[in-house]
């Protein structure tokens, strides 16, 4: 059990006495189901939110606060100490990513893994951006010294599903741009931190990081409604993000950065190699039991092949193992979000009201912290499977015949972020994939939707995404160009 009861405000790990709240697993550690008690984290009110918003306005200090003015390789020494302190705790935090949100051993050890590489691949990046601002340009008789500088004060909330690297996608970025950050840990994923504080507490200066616990809705928005902070920056829901934009009383001051909903779709033509295509397609559709931004939605096929793809495909789906985290060869693992099972037997129950089949033995079967993934066939417009974003295991198919028929659904999607084509023949692929760019972020070629490299643009359109995250592009996110402009050079 982790009883978490310190916070970290402007440099020091406050204890709390006040009351707290239970953090507990949807798996169960008897053989008779029960939530199994992790930890407990602070119930932080406002008055420690506003605690901490001071102490990240005040290590700001208006830009000229020691880490904003930070030297570049202080600033990088400070991030190489906590990634070292982080690197010794790589056996609690993937222990803790299999309990709180259910993620396999492989990939929860990949969740770590990435997230170091990201913060030293971070520093690299960082340090290119060091050399590219040393440059002087001149144009038109003027010189000008370019250079990238902080925004202010950071709000940071990151997701569920990748409560360590998504979070951490946001702030290692913001917090190397000389920016001063708040982070309040996502619900589930809460404790992964708590092996961290001391690591952030000892390797940056006072209130540049700050770290809340407590309801979003208790500690986010009187942070917001103070109008202090200059970037919400938010992995998650759109309407958490609305939310919180409008509680900003000058919210056109706001910069954001916001990683999204999405509705990505597989289309597989008529030509596509169909092994390949359902090997991509059951990964992009169940990996993490599809609670992944990234996350094949919803799986278009030509009716040429589509019988041949439900069988074969329903068939792989039906294979896959469920189990605990640590089971080998688990492939679905219970469900974090106790309501979840409940929400996917609601879109089910719809689809089958109009009209779809479940076309998977397993498919819809429950137990107490899962539902299997069913496979649901045919799957049209008016069905809440063809208009919400899942976030879990059902999986709808569509036949088309006319390729105008998912690309015209992509066009009125709300979300943009990224699209799997599966064919073979070039001459098809090329303007279709012309087209798609312009109605999604990123084309994946007979593979299955993923953000990673992670130094490939991750982001969206429409209601997907606000700005860019990468490891080049999140640095420009959390930063502004500034110049120096003079007649000598
Ligand atoms: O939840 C959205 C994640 O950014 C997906 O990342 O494609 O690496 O699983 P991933």
């Amino acid at each position: 059990l982790i009883h978490q009861n310190s916070y970290l405000v402007d440099g020091e790990l406050k204890p709390w006495s006040g009351d707290s709240s239970e953090v507990y697993s949807t798996i169960s550690s008897t053989e008779i189901y029960k939530p199994t008690l992790l930890g407990t984290i602070p119930t932080l009110g406002e008055k420690e939110a506003l605690e901490a918003l001071d102490a990240a306005v005040n290590a700001y200090d208006k830009g000229q606060g020691l880490w904003p003015t930070m030297k570049v390789k202080n600033r990088i020494e400070c991030m190489e100490k906590f990634v070292t302190q982080m690197k010794t705790k790589r056996e609690e935090i993937v222990k803790l990513l299999m309990w709180e949100i259910g993620k396999t051993l492989p990939d929860s050890e990949k969740e770590f893994d990435r997230t170091v590489d990201y913060i030293y691949d971070t520093i690299e990046e960082y340090k290119q951006l060091d050399r590219d601002n040393a440059k002087f340009e001149k144009n038109d008789g003027v010189y000008a010294h370019i250079r990238r500088g902080p925004l202010g004060v950071v709000l940071c909330l990151g997701p569920y599903n990748y409560p360590l690297n998504e979070t951490f996608a946001l702030l290692i970025p913001a917090l190397i741009m000389g920016n001063t950050v708040i982070f309040k840990p996502a619900k589930y994923g809460v404790l992964l931190i708590s092996p961290l504080l001391e690591a952030f507490q000892s390797s940056f200066p006072k209130g540049a990081v700050n770290i809340l616990y407590g309801r979003g809705r208790t500690v986010a928005t009187p942070i917001m409604q103070s109008g202090k902070v200059d970037v919400l920056a938010l992995i998650g829901n759109s309407k958490s993000a609305n939310a919180l934009q409008n509680q900003h009383p000058k919210s056109n001051r706001l910069r954001l950065v916001l990683g999204l909903e999405a509705k990505n779709p597989a289309i597989v033509l008529a030509d596509a190699d169909l092994d390949l295509a359902i090997d991509e397609c059951i990964a992009g559709t169940t990996s993490f039991n599809g609670q992944r931004c990234t996350a094949l939605k919803i799986v278009y096929v030509h009716e040429d092949i589509v019988d041949e793809f439900n069988k074969r495909f329903s068939a792989r789906v039906d294979a896959l193992k469920f189990g605990n985290p640590w089971e080998a060869g688990a492939k679905l693992t219970p469900l974090p979000e106790s309501d979840k099972p409940q929400y996917i037997q609601e879109l089910i129950d719809d689809a089958l009201e109009k009209g779809a089949k479940i076309l998977n033995e397993k498919g819809g079967k429950t137990t107490e912290n899962y539902i299997f993934p069913a496979v649901l066939y045919p799957v049209n417009k008016e069905m809440r499977v063809f208009q919400e974003e899942q976030f879990g295991p059902v999986i709808p198919v569509l036949s088309f015949k006319d390729i105008d028929e998912p690309l015209n659904d992509m066009a009125e999607s709300n979300y943009g972020q990224q699209v799997s084509l599966f064919g073979s023949d070039i001459n098809t692929l090329a303007p279709l994939i012309d087209t798609l760019v312009n109605l999604v972020c990123r084309v994946n070629l007979n593979s299955s939707c993923q953000r990673g490299p992670d130094v490939y643009p991750f982001t969206g359109r429409k209601d997907s995404a606000v700005a860019t995250l990468s490891v080049h592009d999140a640095l420009r996110s959390f930063s502004i160009r500034t110049f120096v402009a003079s007649k000598d050079n």
